[in-house]
């Protein structure tokens, strides 16, 4: 399984500006720890068995390129409006070398996933075949992540987004990590049936699981066991947290 690598892409989602961190710099270049966000998630997915990492840059572009040009292996993909994290994933799809048949899709602003987490997931959801699989964590507080809402069968049937949640979905604890892999020809179908019709009037990625879900195709919730690992870094207050929990990973104090 290992040896099949060659056939799978990542594509790492970086256009945003990052409204919530109330900095004029793109969030993906904000520090945690030695290095910005954007060059941990790089570092992850070069140490995954793959042969095509597309970072997907927008906001302050030039700069988001610049920090990860010393990495090999990157094709870049232009975002020019933030329309969404599926409006993101659509503009890298053109970068996908030919023989490409499954994409990861990694969010920049999620700096603590680890290489190792990343193959096992790719390995799961090759060995269950999967059309799409999603990581989620449970979480103690769920305010602000997309909830996954499964049916009487614990099957995966859509994910809501905090702003579109009713109270009671907000409720749940088991949360999305923003970590997908899903076959290429369905991505390509699914990104373009994706409408703006919700809360923030964006193309959501998430939007494609209800989408897999009509179509009766193979959805796979992978439950990832380390929440720390899956932290979004949205405001400065979870930057402060993803810097503490990286310093206890490598056995400094903070
Ligand atoms: C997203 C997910 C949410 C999940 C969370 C995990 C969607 C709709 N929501 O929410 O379910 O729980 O991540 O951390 O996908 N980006 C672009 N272009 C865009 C918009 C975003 O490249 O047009 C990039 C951002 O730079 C960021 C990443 O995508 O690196 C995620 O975007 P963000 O706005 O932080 O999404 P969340 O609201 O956290
Ligand atoms: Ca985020």
């Amino acid at each position: 399984m290992k040896n099949e690598g060659y056939k799978t892409a990542i594509i790492i989602l970086a256009a945003g500006l990052g409204t919530r961190m109330k900095s004029d710099m793109a969030k993906v270049l904000h520090k945690v720890g030695e290095k910005p966000m954007i060059n941990h998630v790089v570092d992850t997915a070069e140490g995954v068995s793959t042969d095509n990492i597309i970072v997907v840059t927008g906001y302050q572009s030039d700069l988001v390129r610049e920090a990860v040009k010393a990495c090999k292996e990157i094709r870049f993909a232009f975002q020019e409006k933030q329309l969404g994290t599926g409006h993101a994933v659509l503009c890298a799809m053109p970068e996908l070398k030919e023989h490409i048949e499954n994409v990861v899709i990694l969010c920049g602003d999620v700096p603590l996933l680890l290489s190792e987490t990343v193959s096992f997931f790719i390995d799961h959801h090759k060995i269950t075949k999967n059309i799409l699989t999603v990581l989620a964590v449970a979480v103690n507080n769920p305010t602000g992540y997309g909830r996954m809402i499964v049916d009487d069968q614990g099957a995966l049937i859509k994910i809501v987004e905090e702003a579109d949640a009713s109270k009671d979905q907000k409720n749940i604890n088991l949360i999305n990590s923003g970590i997908y892999c899903a076959e290429r020809s369905f991505l390509d179908h699914a990104l373009n049936l994706l409408t703006p019709e919700n809360a923030q009037g964006e193309l959501y990625l998430t939007d494609i699981i209800s989408i897999a879900s009509k179509e009766k195709q193979k959805i796979g919730l992978y439950i990832g066991q380390n929440a720390d690992e899956v932290i979004g870094v949205n405001s400065l207050k979870d930057l402060h947290q993803a810097d503490q929990i990286l310093c206890r990973r490598q056995g400094k104090t903070s």
